[in-house]
């Protein structure tokens, strides 16, 4: 049994899509609720349809990938219509973001005065969108946007954070977000404003910002292990944890799952390998279980031993 709860939302089998990777279109949803995955997150949705930033703006390494996508998407309400026409029984969440704080409580004041009654995903780190900081990285500005949404929004809600790099950065945000009705967390988003190069062309690899860009992939699964097992130190125990961040294995996903993750998401290994990739880790998940004589994730879930 490798199934997770998350609000009121099941997930049969733990792994589902990063938001941002195979799911801007529906045909793209649709082949993440066609495989192995648990469930859908939606690309995050702005207000209005985005184009995002100039071509190339992904590129794939040996150890991961850069990105500086721009926020490329169909816009809220393409997402609310795949959504209400839907007929899976795997749970979406509806990834939801903006340009600026007003357009994010806009877009969620739309959520909460539409029909939909899944789990919502406030992503509070997107890196690549030009001269608009990440407000996960600014504890005033985290404070006011949780202020006004939670005012008026009573449907389940997550958050996206950024990856955090110092001790007291956790004490900080953990103290301002158990202050809020706040169903999950995901951690984390990309290691924002990477540089990847080409020697040979002494280049950079993707257009926008001068090449800088999010860092996802192997690169980043040591940051990700300390962002989930750092917060679930620190957060009220309802608060729930997605963990994402440079999961190419079973043995990855077992890892943040021992840190305290309740589901997984899968970020670069879908862009390099397709959906298939669930099929494959899932099978790694249970294999591993398997050998080490755990039924459920509930078994080793945040059980991590220090010395
Ligand atoms: C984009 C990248 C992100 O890491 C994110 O959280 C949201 C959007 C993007 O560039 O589209």
């Amino acid at each position: 049994d490798l199934s997770a709860t998350i609000g009121n939302e099941t997930f049969h089998h733990p792994f589902v899509n990063a938001a941002g990777v195979c799911d801007e279109t529906a045909q793209e949803m649709q082949s993440v609720l066609d495989s192995a995955a648990g469930g859908l997150t939606t690309k995050s949705a702005t207000l209005a349809p985005r184009a995002g930033n100039p071509q190339p703006r992904y590129f794939d390494t040996d150890l991961g990938s850069i990105n500086s996508m721009g926020l490329p998407n169909q816009g809220l309400a393409y997402y609310l219509d795949f959504i209400a026409n839907s007929t899976t029984a795997k749970p979406i969440d509806l990834s939801v973001t903006g340009t600026k704080p007003a357009d994010q409580v806009a877009a969620l004041q739309q959520i909460q005065a539409s029909d939909f009654t899944g789990l919502c995903e406030l992503n509070l780190s997107c890196p690549n969108v030009v001269g608009k900081p990440q407000i996960g990285y600014d504890l005033d500005a985290t404070r006011a946007i949780l202020d006004q949404v939670f005012a008026f929004y009573e449907k389940p809600l997550g958050v996206k954070l950024p990856p955090y790099f110092d001790l007291q950065q956790y004490d900080a945000m953990a103290a301002i977000l158990n202050q809020y009705p706040l169903t999950y967390i995901n951690a984390i988003n990309s290691v924002g404003n990477g540089l990847v190069i080409d020697p040979n062309t002494e280049t950079v690899v993707i257009k926008p910002k001068g090449g800088f860009g999010g860092i996802g992939g192997q690169y980043i699964k040591p940051v990700a292990l300390a962002n989930v097992r750092a917060f679930r130190q620190r957060l009220r125990p309802e608060i729930k944890i997605i963990g994402t961040g440079g999961v190419t294995t079973g043995t990855d996903a077992f890892e943040l799952i021992l840190c305290g993750a309740d589901i997984v998401e899968l970020g670069t290994v879908v862009m390099q390998e397709g959906v298939s990739a669930f099929t494959r880790i899932t099978h790694e998940l249970e294999t591993l279980m398997q050998e080490k004589g755990y039924q459920t994730l509930a078994d080793f879930r945040g059980h991590l031993k220090t010395q």
